[in-house]
């Protein structure tokens, strides 16, 4: 059902760890698949230094996670919340219809993350 770079993305994902000094954290549900995401990024003069996730669910959702939080990391805020879950998939080549919520679980937890540290750093919204 998953093409060779999904299997090789979820067999090694990268930045699969919990960060315990992150500047904010974004956690995300699938309400159907019941499947957890959360995303935790340090935040650097308005750019994302690192990011990294936990991810409770299926093949994709590890694998659109690892994608999601490589595509953000030394962006801008503004470049990491312009990360759509299609530039995701793209990534992958391709996800199964069934999976594309997936990586739009990703992208949310991105934007999620980002949302809470706009909320404990008003002043810095642009
Ligand atoms: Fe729901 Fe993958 S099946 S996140």
């Amino acid at each position: 059902m998953y093409n060779q770079k999904v299997i090789d993305e979820f067999r090694n994902p990268q930045n699969a760890h919990e960060m315990p000094d992150a500047d904010c954290v974004g956690e995300v549900g699938g309400p159907e698949c019941g499947d957890i995401m959360r995303v935790y990024l340090k935040i650097k003069d308005g750019v994302v230094t690192d990011a990294s996730f936990l991810t409770f669910g299926c093949a994709s959702a590890i694998a659109t996670s690892s994608v999601a939080t490589r595509l953000v990391k030394g962006k801008t805020i503004a470049e990491a919340l312009k990360v759509t879950n299609k530039q995701v998939v793209q990534e992958l080549g391709e996800l199964p219809a069934q999976k594309y919520h997936c990586s739009v679980l990703a992208e949310e937890a991105i934007k999620d993350a980002i949302d809470n540290y706009y909320k404990q750093h008003p002043e810095l919204k642009q």
